[in-house]
């Protein structure tokens, strides 16, 4: 028998939340459903793991992250009504509004692909949620099909609420086991699947890292699949970083897909972030351009013109010595990665955490163990 959650069945802030059950466990902590006996009303409560309290950078961090999420009022961005640190035990929390539904996830496992003319106005939705926060300077880094939720609200079917927003910040620099004693780190926060090339090399991100992990979203939403085939996490990163994606039509065979629909998931879906849609706002106007069976995106969205990069080196794989640097973490540098991995094929149910540690610095060293190799052959059959 598995114990029993100690948080089922208590009051929480002095008896103003009864925790009633667990929602679901993520990579963070867990989501539960709790009474507000005060307003009458069911909330969500999203109590982070204890070892993330341990620092006080983090939970002053974890604060100004919650307050920004608390100030997003677009109606597609899940309500933050109240965030701290628990008395009892210090764990930090968030109550949200309770949502009735569906994740995106769960959707797409039980119902299948969605029909485009399903998926792309809860994508739309999306990128209004995602342009405001981006304006206010929070890009999401987990974006994924668990955190965007298709809620029942005011009789609508797919209410599309987005979650976790600037979660991710707030732990990628805490989530890592404790056996390795790093006094500089620099870490590859994410869902492997779900990530942009600049997030699987360790580098700072910006708004264009969401529009690529929505990308990626959306052709999993209309095909079931994802767009690189791949055996596990580190396989999805190399591939993130320097493969080519499938097109939506060789992905279905037998489907045929709008093949403006084909260019906006190029686009969204470039290896570098300064080719994709400018802004959130532009890819939902690209795929609203799709709905509305356009054969071309309007002038408006026109790609820039490409700039030359002269000597731009070949992407590859977080370098040991990779960094992120965020508004709100410094300049770090280090051979720690951090990825979460999704369950093989998403048959299961998220939520088994796959800590890879140093796995990026590992991959990058055979990597080049391989280049020096193939290079010393090169020259000693000359
Ligand atoms: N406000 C909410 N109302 C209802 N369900 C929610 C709410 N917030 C989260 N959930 C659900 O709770 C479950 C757990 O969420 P959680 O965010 O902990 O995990 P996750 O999204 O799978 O992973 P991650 O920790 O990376 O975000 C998910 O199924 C999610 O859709
Ligand atoms: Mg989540």
């Amino acid at each position: 028998m598995r114990p029993q959650d100690p948080f089922i069945g208590r009051d929480i802030l002095n008896g103003q939340f009864q925790i009633l059950q667990k929602i679901g466990t993520g990579g963070m902590g867990a989501v539960y459903k709790a009474l507000q006996p005060e307003m009458n009303r069911m909330v969500a409560v999203k109590i982070l793991h204890p070892k993330l309290t341990n620092r006080k950078d983090l939970v002053s961090r974890f604060r100004r992250e919650a307050r920004a999420m608390s100030h997003l009022t677009h109606p597609n961005t899940v309500k933050v009504f109240l965030f701290g640190e628990l008395p009892e035990d210090s764990s930090l929390y968030i109550v949200m509004e309770f949502l009735e539904g569906k994740n995106l996830n769960q959707t797409v496992r039980a119902e299948g692909p969605l029909p485009m003319d399903r998926a792309l106005p809860v994508l739309i939705s999306v990128c209004g949620a995602l342009e405001e926060a981006h304006r206010a300077g929070i890009v999401h880094r987990d974006l994924k099909p668990e955190n965007i939720f298709l809620s029942h609200q005011g009789g609508m079917r797919d209410y599309p609420k987005v979650l976790d927003f600037g979660l991710a910040k707030v732990t990628e620099r805490e989530m890592r086991p404790g056996s390795l004693i790093l006094t500089q780190e620099g870490m590859v926060f994410g869902t492997p699947e779900f990530m942009s090339p600049e997030q699987a090399q360790g580098k700072t991100l910006g708004p264009e890292s969401d529009i690529y992990s929505l990308a990626v979203i959306l052709y999993e939403v209309l095909t079931g699949k994802l767009p690189f085939e791949a055996k596990g996490a580190m396989e999805y990163l190399q591939l993130h970083v320097s493969g080519k994606p499938i097109t939506l039509s060789e992905r279905v065979p037998g489907k045929a897909f709008p093949p403006l629909l084909d260019r906006v998931m190029d686009r969204a879906l470039a290896k570098k972030p300064e080719e994709r849609f400018a802004s959130a706002a532009d890819f939902g106007a690209a795929m609203q351009a799709v709905l509305n069976g356009a054969t071309e995106l309007p002038a408006s969205l026109a790609p820039a013109a490409p700039v030359p990069h002269p000597a731009a080196p070949a992407m590859a794989p977080a370098p040991a010595s990779s960094s992120i640097s965020t508004p709100l973490a410094p300049k770090t540098t280090s051979a720690v990665a951090i990825l979460e991995g999704r369950a093989p094929a998403r048959a299961k149910k998220r939520g088994s955490q796959i800590l890879l540690l140093g796995s990026v610095a590992v991959g990058c060293l055979v990597f080049g163990a391989a280049a020096a190799i193939v290079l010393m052959k090169f020259f000693m059959q000359r």
